[in-house]
């Protein structure tokens, strides 16, 4: 199987598959304890039907979006997400340039091998930074000071991963950070030569956001250590007040998922929320973000972006979401199969595959420009929720 003949999520998560050492593909493929929510996040959209309106004249579609005041090309960003050049050597820069061609936001992850200065700098395209609250107070407040002074737009405060979630499958294979694998981990690695002597002879792997405040030479960390050892548990609503105050630009939680939270999110002054079950990595069991979307758009989508990430695949499920009143989306996995699956030509195939569904999608849909989607172009096929018959979102 080769790139060109990767026509969505599933062949790329196929070619990562075949590429990627086996410890490497389960770090991001998988998810917490069962694999509930990892497998209903994607399966919720299946339970919402489209409902099209024909005779529109549909022959230009505009898909840009506004949120959190960045203006952006398409209604879908790239989330954060961590260690990119394990996947491929070429990790953040290959994803940021992919974004950048295409007008979209791009995440950089507390956990990034690349540093966000380099980043910000390469290109224009709105950025957010991801953060994580860490014991170490000092940290925190010097990574929002660097991505400040980088002039990154967005600060993304993760608040679902206070501790590791239960991921079993990289228990099994003992991936941590330098790698100390477990006998078979070992021999996953020995079976996938072209990728250890790219990770071998390219730059030495790095976490520049985090690295002057940890030290990483002697001993391994898995990210289930990072989680529970190093993030302070104590982060209460008085702490991300004030780091909103701090930051004073937009400031936005990723992994919100109750109404009361949402509520008081609005309340201290955050310009969005990220409804997320961390791609099902965290808490098992947790509901979807997009069975979720309605009930939190109803209570506060008239005052804060509301926005969702977790089992986008394709450009329905965008649409679905955007319908229910999401202002944009993240993709996770989506992308980063592409990136191991072949570097940045990858993720700009990932992304063009997307933005053609979402085209052709919209025209079939009978809408033009992402607003004029509503509930109206929604029906869920269980009993019908009380929601669908209120708010149209916009
Ligand atoms: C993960 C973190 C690092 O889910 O976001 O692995």
């Amino acid at each position: 199987m080769r790139l060109h003949q990767c026509y969505n999520f599933h062949d790329f998560r196929e070619l990562a598959r075949r590429r990627l050492p086996r410890p490497i593909f389960d770090y991001i493929d998988g998810g917490a304890d069962d694999e509930t929510t990892l497998r209903r996040n994607s399966a919720s959209f299946d339970d919402c039907d489209l409902v099209p309106n024909v005779l529109r004249g549909v022959s230009d579609i505009d898909l840009s979006v506004t949120v959190m005041g960045q203006k952006l090309a398409l209604p879908f960003y790239c989330s954060p997400t961590a260690l990119q050049r394990l996947f491929h050597y070429n990790g953040e820069r290959a994803v940021a340039a992919a974004a950048a061609k295409y007008g979209t936001m791009f995440g950089v992850s507390s956990l990034g091998t690349v540093s966000l200065e380099e980043l910000r700098e390469a290109h224009e395209t709105p950025q957010v930074f991801q953060l994580y609250f860490h014991k170490d107070r000092g940290l925190n407040r010097a990574m929002m000071a660097r991505a400040k002074e980088a002039g990154v737009q967005v600060m993304m405060l993760t608040v679902d991963s206070i501790t590791g979630g239960n991921r079993e499958r990289d228990l099994r294979t003992g991936f941590t950070i330098p790698f100390r694998l477990t006998l078979d981990g070992m021999l996953q690695f020995a079976i996938k030569p072209a990728w250890a002597v790219r990770y071998a002879t390219n730059e030495r792997f790095r976490l520049p956001q985090l690295e002057k405040h940890m030290n990483m030479g002697s001993g391994t960390m898995s990210i289930g250590r990072y989680f529970t050892e190093m993030l302070d548990p104590s982060m209460n609503w008085q702490d991300v007040a004030d780091m909103v105050k701090t930051w004073d630009g937009p400031f936005c939680l990723k992994g919100v998922m109750s109404r009361n939270d949402a509520r008081t999110a609005a309340d201290i002054g955050c310009a969005g929320i990220i409804l997320s079950n961390h791609g099902g990595r965290q808490l098992d069991g947790s509901r979807t973000a997009f069975d979720q979307l309605a009930e939190i758009v109803d209570a506060v989508g008239d005052r804060i972006d509301v926005i969702m990430d977790g089992g986008i695949q394709r450009g329905t499920h965008v649409l679905k979401a955007l319908s229910l009143g999401a202002k944009a989306v993240g993709v996770g996995r989506y992308y980063l199969y592409a990136l191991a699956a072949s570097g940045q030509t990858g993720v700009e195939r990932a992304l063009g595959l997307m933005k053609a569904e979402l085209e052709r999608d919209m025209r079939l849909l009978g809408c033009t420009a992402i607003r004029q989607l509503s509930r109206d172009n929604l029906r869920f096929r269980t009993s019908s929720p009380e929601y669908m018959g209120s708010a149209v979102s916009g």
